[in-house]
């Protein structure tokens, strides 16, 4: 049972961006999955790598766009990326330097909450200002 499915309510209406962040739901989901299945420290340990790399590329997306065309709401939203980033790079740390630490529910629950209230609130305050710059 995924954790999270991705549903026109966490649409920003930009399709790139959406591609983005459903690819971020698969990556939490299998997270999930592995953990729920028993899966090995080495299958977790790659698929929180991809997760953690896939997160701050995503932001780099964005980020990248409102340099270019210079959102004024940039500031705000770094500061919450910077947040999140700095928060599961310490949880892949604790993950990484403990050899029997498993993914628990909280940081799950974490995980999935973090996601679904950034992207219908924070996210979304992007949406008029790009696609009236035409980005898709
Ligand atoms: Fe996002
Ligand atoms: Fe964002």
């Amino acid at each position: 049972m995924p954790l999270l499915t991705w549903n026109e309510n966490l649409s920003v209406k930009i399709l790139s961006i959406d591609n983005q962040h459903k690819r971020l739901i698969d990556l939490i989901n299998q997270l999930q999955d592995a953990m729920s299945s028993g899966d090995s420290r080495s299958v977790l340990g790659e698929i929180f790598d991809g997760l953690l790399n896939y997160t701050i590329e995503h932001f780099k997306f964005e980020q990248d766009l409102f340099a270019k065309y210079g959102f004024p709401g940039a500031e705000d939203h770094i500061k919450e990326h910077d947040q999140f980033t700095q928060k599961v790079g310490d949880l892949h740390k604790q993950f990484v330097g403990s050899s029997n630490f498993m993914i628990g529910v909280d940081v799950m629950k974490f995980l999935t909450d973090w996601l679904v209230n950034h992207i219908q609130g924070v996210d979304k305050g992007y949406s008029d200002f790009l696609i009236a710059k035409g980005v898709k």
